[in-house]
């Protein structure tokens, strides 16, 4: 009997790690250089930009973009501009979510947030500035070399995962919920739409940068892309219980203090985590058919659920 594949499972995380390493260098390079320079007027709003954006934050977004563009074979100069995209949207999503008016949070990415450093005004600006160059640098692709059938796909895509089907419709009903019960269908529905519909575009436009996929493979794909979705938030609602500021970069504890219906004020926390690790289990499930090929997702989908910030 041979003793070799004991040594499969490090030298995969080693492989992981080296592509994560790589992947964040490459995105974090690629936003800087996109995002107008700090020089430009005006002067402030790009500012603002600039901090919103770089250094700082997982990048899990464009991490999902480019381990679904390479399950396809996509150029990684095409998957460039649709991780770029999705993260830029995500970005002023959250400037947005931390103002006075949605949550009010003064820290983000352990740094004060957006409104706080720039003020209530350019912090506006910034999200409607960062969501215009998301749908900009898209329709850049074509340079990169992308299909315009991919192009005009995934401008579809992030259109309907950042719009009122989706993250901004989201926001709303999360705000309409502060102080209220709801039941767990419309907390889900709440989850799916605020975070869930930003992951999703985030591996389908990944995907869509390559080889055409079968309608099996495709559905394959969003099964996946919904129960990480899914999980991440959840996620975020245990961390907002169990991790402190210094480890989140943000405000722990602001769920329970904005009376926010979550998923562990309503099944608590141990019911959350299982439900978490199920999510976990379906997203593996769901990969299944693509063999090896989809071990950078699958790879992913564990650090989005086992992660502690
Ligand atoms: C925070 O997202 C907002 C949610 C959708 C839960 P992230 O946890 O991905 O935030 P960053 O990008 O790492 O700062
Ligand atoms: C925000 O959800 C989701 C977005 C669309 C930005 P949260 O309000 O829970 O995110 P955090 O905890 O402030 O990062
Ligand atoms: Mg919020
Ligand atoms: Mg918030
Ligand atoms: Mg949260």
């Amino acid at each position: 009997m041979s003793a070799a594949p004991a040594a499969e499972p490090d030298s995969d995380a080693r492989s992981f790690d080296r592509w994560l390493r790589e992947a964040l260098a490459r995105i974090e390079a690629f936003l800087a250089e996109r995002l107008p320079g700090e020089q430009a007027e005006p002067v402030d709003l790009h500012r603002g930009m600039r901090y919103a954006v770089l250094d700082g934050g997982k990048r899990v977004r464009p991490l999902l973009a480019y381990a679904a563009g390479e399950l396809v074979g996509a150029p990684t100069a095409v998957v460039d501009h649709a991780a770029a995209a999705v993260e830029l949207i995500h970005a002023y999503s959250l400037v947005h979510d931390d103002l006075p008016c949605m949550d009010d949070d003064v820290l983000r990415r352990g740094k004060p947030t957006v409104h706080v450093a720039f003020g209530e005004a350019t912090a506006m600006l910034v999200g409607d500035a960062l969501q215009a160059q998301a749908f900009g640098l898209l329709a850049d692709a074509a340079r990169a070399g992308a299909r315009p059938e991919a192009i005009v796909r995934m401008l579809a895509e992030l259109a309907c995962a950042a719009g009122s089907l989706g993250m901004a419709g989201g926001q709303a009903i999360d705000l309409a919920s502060v102080g209220r019960r709801i039941d767990r269908d419309t907390l889900q529905r709440m989850h799916e739409r605020k975070t869930g519909a930003m992951l999703k575009a985030s591996v389908l436009m990944g995907a869509d940068c390559g080889r055409p996929l079968s309608a099996d493979e495709r559905q394959a794909l969003v099964v996946y892309a919904d129960a990480v979705g899914l999980a991440f938030q959840i996620v975020d609602d245990i961390l907002d219980v169990e991790a402190d500021s210094g480890t989140l970069g943000k405000t722990a504890g602001k769920d329970a203090q904005h009376d926010k219906p979550t998923y562990v004020s309503l099944l608590g926390l141990d019911q959350s985590k299982e439900l978490a690790q199920s999510l976990r289990r379906q997203a593996h499930s769901a990969l299944a058919g693509f063999g090896v090929g989809a071990g950078r997702l699958g790879a992913l989908a564990d650090m989005i659920v086992l992660r502690k910030s």
